[in-house]
């Protein structure tokens, strides 16, 4: 069984005051069953992961630089984000490839890295409109994830979640539907299984891109649908509670 996932990106918002009235404010109202996870700007991280301790709320990073040190101005080394016990990083959102020039090369390094230190990947994936209108996402995704996972051992992949987020969806209101994103998760669980074979089926998939608590049921209902990683509606805590009651 894949245990569901539903993670908030927080992308470039809340300071680290708000960022603790909004983790004060959902603490105690998680649940087991579900695996919790915000994912903040890098400044809140330690005070978010010091106000989680002993809940099951997991704190993540929304980037990562794939090597250990050195003179990379501006950027987080892994150790950094070990030494503050991160669970998770988010690795390629579009946002990062479109605007700050990451690549399936430099996404694939962050894999790995992350997997040697011992944080749990989130890799994402998707097609802008035009691919989508083309036909073009399953080639898409397929490469992306293809090169996104190359060299990840077999014993590690049950630590990877993948996130398919069509760019057309992110941000705008418009949410593929159910199916559609239904379809072309089942695609990349057919991708992950032709380089991994059976332990395809431990991965977890989520999607993104305008979920919000009057849709999140009808894509958590999907057969191939293991969680939600969420931008605007993860910034309320109400939303937030919300999308965790699918
Ligand atoms: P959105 O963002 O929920 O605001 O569409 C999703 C994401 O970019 O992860």
């Amino acid at each position: 069984m894949r245990k569901p996932i539903i993670a908030g990106n927080w992308k470039m918002n809340k300071t680290i005051k708000e960022g603790l009235e909004f983790v004060e404010s959902i603490k105690g109202k998680t649940d087991d069953n579900v695996e919790t996870l915000i994912c903040a700007p890098f400044t809140l991280l330690k005070d978010l992961k010091e106000a989680t301790k002993g809940t099951n709320i997991k704190i993540g990073a929304q980037n990562m630089h794939f090597e250990n040190s050195g003179a990379f101005t501006g950027e987080v080394a892994p150790a950094n984000l070990v030494e503050i016990e991160m669970d998770y990083v988010i690795i390629g959102h579009s946002e990062r490839r479109e605007m700050f020039n990451e690549t399936d090369e430099s996404c694939n390094k962050k894999v790995l890295k992350a997997i040697e230190v011992g944080i749990n990947p989130i890799l994402c994936c998707g097609e802008t409109l035009e691919e989508r209108e083309a036909n073009e996402t399953m080639k898409k995704v397929e490469s992306q994830v293809s090169k996104g996972l190359l060299n990840v051992d077999p014993k590690d992949l049950e630590k990877v979640v993948i996130a398919y987020e069509p760019i057309w969806a992110i941000g705008t209101g418009k949410t593929a539907t159910a199916q559609q994103a239904n379809e072309v998760i089942s695609y990349i669980r057919s991708v992950v299984r032709n380089m991994f074979g059976d332990l395809a089926d431990s991965v977890r998939i989520q999607y993104g891109g305008s979920v919000k608590p009057a849709n999140v049921a009808e894509i958590m209902g999907q057969s191939d649908i293991d969680g939600a990683l969420v931008g605007g509606a993860s910034l309320k805590a109400d939303d937030f509670l919300g999308l965790l009651k699918f």
